[in-house]
C-alpha cells in the first residue's frame, strides 16, 4: 500500500494494521469533524508519533467517502516507523 498526498509518497509500512504511524497526517479543520472518532488503537499509536497536533490522524484509518471530497491533508516533518522488519502484513 502506498499513500499519495499532493505528490508526496509515504510508505504506510504496516498496511493499516495500526503498527507504524508512518501514515500520520494533519486533517484540515473543515473536515476534522466529519471523521469518526479514532479508535483506541489509533489514539495509542498517535501518542507515540512525532509532532502530534490536535488534528493528527492516521491516514490509513480514514475511509474516504463522498462527504470528504476536497479534504486536504498535510504531512508532519517526520514520522516514526514502529513496524518490525520482516513482518508480512496480512490482507484485510
Ligand atoms: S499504515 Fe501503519 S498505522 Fe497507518
Amino acid at each position: 500500500m502506498r499513500c499519495r498526498i499532493q505528490n508526496h509518497q509515504r510508505k504506510c509500512a504496516c498496511e493499516a494494521s495500526l503498527a507504524c504511524s508512518t501514515c500520520h497526517v494533519y486533517v484540515n479543520d473543515k473536515f476534522l469533524d466529519k471523521l469518526p472518532e479514532p479508535v483506541e488503537e489509533e489514539d495509542d499509536m498517535l501518542d507515540l508519533a512525532y509532532f502530534l497536533r490536535e488534528n493528527s490522524r492516521l491516514g490509513c484509518q480514514i475511509v474516504l467517502t463522498k462527504e470528504l471530497e476536497g479534504m486536504e491533508l498535510t504531512l508532519p516533518q517526520a514520522t516514526r516507523n514502529f513496524y518490525v522488519d520482516g513482518h508480512v502484513p496480512q490482507p484485510h
